[in-house]
């Protein structure tokens, strides 16, 4: 028997990172030899990140009731990332304080291209423990996000919202040992550019997820920076290509590609429709500064979709 189904109350539940970003801008990409070894910053500023909690506020912002599950510190930099969820609406109920430093990274902009090198730390201690997964918030959701930073606590809550019968979406950007696992675990996992490779040996992308195709059946789907995304939906492979936009800073682009993703799916929409609203709504995300600072809102996605029509 099954028990009734219970009422929806979240679209989005997302388990994963945040962190507060130190940005710093330089003048040009550096390199560990030669003139761009030596560089004076441009400019710095202090900003919220995290590749969950990006998503889940940009989530937000498109509208959607939005709710975080993960562990800030009780530093300044916790006090900061909870109050700017917050102010985004995302729900924070079920997040955790552990007495830690919060996850911070900092973050090298090139300011020619808008291209960023990201170099983070986690203390330990922020690992989410089997009993902070909130089994009955996951099940009022209507679809679950997780990211591969705290795996083990990602597969358990996916294996709970399958099992519920939710879609579950995901950021996989590393290889680890657990990495198979958690492609396993969820219905869509969503790679960033070097995984899908990474996993198969495959030298192109087009024949690593074919690659994948035998070991996870449902859509398949990779971020390729500038040119868009890349999908394996059955045995069609769709290709999106990105937005043609001036970018300062794609600082969590990938994590408003996969908010877009996230808001087309629950509008039932086709694969290419999916796509196209999420490479346009991170394109955008790249012509402003910051991660949550460059999440954009619906009206300026449908404009840029529209624009591109016409
Ligand atoms: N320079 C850019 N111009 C336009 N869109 C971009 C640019 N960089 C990234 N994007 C958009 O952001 C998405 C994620 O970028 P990507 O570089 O693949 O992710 P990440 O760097 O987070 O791994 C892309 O699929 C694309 O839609
Ligand atoms: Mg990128």
């Amino acid at each position: 028997m099954h028990p009734p189904a219970p009422d929806v109350r979240w679209d989005v539940v997302g388990l994963g990172a945040n962190a507060v970003d130190f940005v710093y801008r330089l003048p040009a990409a550096p390199a560990i030899a030669g003139t761009f070894s030596k560089m004076r910053i441009s400019r710095q500023s202090i900003s919220c990140g995290g590749q969950m909690t990006t998503a889940l506020v940009a989530c937000s912002r498109l509208g959607l009731r939005a709710k975080y599950i993960g562990a800030t510190g009780t530093d300044d930099n916790g006090r900061r990332i909870r109050a700017e969820l917050a102010h985004h609406s995302v729900d924070l109920a079920d997040a955790v304080i552990h007495d830690a430093q919060n996850q911070y990274a900092v973050i090298m902009v090139d300011d020619t291209s808008g291209e960023r090198i990201v170099l983070w730390d986690r203390d330990e201690r922020l690992h989410l423990r089997a009993h902070e997964i909130p089994e009955r918030a996951i099940v009022t959701a209507r679809l679950l996000h997780v990211d591969d930073v705290d795996q083990e606590a990602a597969i358990t809550a996916a294996q709970i919202a399958r099992q519920a019968g939710l879609v579950v979406t995901s950021d996989i950007d590393r290889l680890t040992p657990r990495t198979a696992d958690l492609v396993s675990a969820v219905t869509v996992p969503i790679f960033a550019e070097h995984v899908p490779t990474g996993l198969t040996g495959a030298t192109d992308l087009e024949t690593a997820l074919r690659q994948l195709r035998a070991v996870h059946s449902g859509l398949l789907c990779v971020t390729i920076g500038v040119d868009g995304a890349i999908a394996l939906d059955g045995d069609t492979i769709h290709h999106s290509p990105g937005f043609t936009v001036h970018a300062v800073d794609t600082t969590g682009a990938g994590d408003v590609f996969r908010a877009g993703f996230i808001y087309g799916t629950l509008q039932g929409w086709p694969t290419d429709r999916v796509l196209r609203f999420a490479n346009a709504a991170a394109g955008l995300s790249c012509t402003r500064p910051g991660a949550i600072g460059g999440v954009p809102a619906l009206p300026e996605i449908e404009a840029l979709l529209a624009a591109d029509l016409a």
